[in-house]
């Protein structure tokens, strides 16, 4: 497969413009340009618009960590996929921080994804169980109604352009923070590749980028960087060290070169 290594930094709620901005300085000066890694970032709604004129767009894309799924209207406090639109190039959707704090639920997700394509905006659609869920023997169920109806409104084409996140939430730093097994990660992508395949056909299934979250370092990264199935990771925590992130990114080239 012959795919670019996706590695985004999910910055979350953290940062002010300013930092924000020193942030983006450090990492271009030590992140260099390959041709085989595409880097994203996710600064917080308020940095998008400075950040834009900032970033060495041959380096770095950015993306909103959310936006609503009408275009427009008397929505206050808002910001449309529509508004973003000239900013960024990927959007995170269904993050599992929005799914259990803001009480987004699998349709206000669908929404989302559709309004996101509808506006030429790539969504990355995050899906994970949470521990109960895992304790329980829920997770394929639970990965397979998150992404059934996330895709629900999408023709194959326009799934093949987006990005899959397997997000297992007791994975997160912020939340148990376990680091997940290599093992486990590879089982629940390829059924989430499969799942695709089974609604969209091989080729579909194939085509779409699916990444890897929860408590990436620059330590366990190489591990879920190396299976076949994986496309690239979702940082959180370590997104918002300039030493940690740039070194992510240098050992997702390293792996493509000895790959290909
Ligand atoms: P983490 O966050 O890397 O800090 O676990 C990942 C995420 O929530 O996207």
């Amino acid at each position: 497969m012959d795919k670019k290594l996706l590695i985004v930094g999910n910055w979350k709620m953290h940062l002010t413009v300013h930092q924000s901005s020193l942030l983006v300085h450090r990492l271009q000066e030590r992140i260099a340009t390959h041709r085989d890694v595409e880097v994203v970032l996710a600064p917080s709604m308020l940095a998008l618009q400075p950040l834009s004129m900032e970033i060495d767009r041959r380096r770095f894309r950015l993306a909103a960590q959310n936006a609503y799924h009408k275009d427009e209207g008397a929505y206050t406090g808002e910001v449309s996929f529509a508004m973003l639109g000239d900013l960024v190039h990927y959007a995170i959707v269904g993050h599992s921080a929005r799914r259990l704090y803001f009480g987004e639920t699998l349709d206000i997700v669908r929404d989302k994804v559709q309004a996101a394509v509808r506006n030429d905006i790539v969504p990355i659609i995050c899906i994970g169980e949470t521990k109960q869920e895992r304790d329980a023997g829920e997770t394929k169920q639970v990965i397979h109604d998150q992404l059934t109806t996330a895709l629900m409104n999408l023709t194959g084409k326009e799934i093949e352009n987006i990005v899959l996140t397997y997000e297992p939430v007791w994975a997160i730093t912020t939340f148990d923070g376990i680091v997940a097994k290599p093992r486990d990660v590879q089982e629940a992508i390829r059924f989430m590749r499969h799942q695709v395949e089974e609604l969209y056909g091989e080729r579909t299934a194939n085509a779409v980028r699916v990444l890897y979250g929860g408590s990436v370092n620059e330590h366990d990264v190489r591990s879920y960087l190396e299976l076949p199935e994986v496309d690239g990771v979702l940082v959180g925590a370590a997104s918002l060290n300039y030493h940690q992130f740039s070194e992510i990114v240098k050992i997702a080239h390293q792996v493509q070169t000895e790959q290909n």
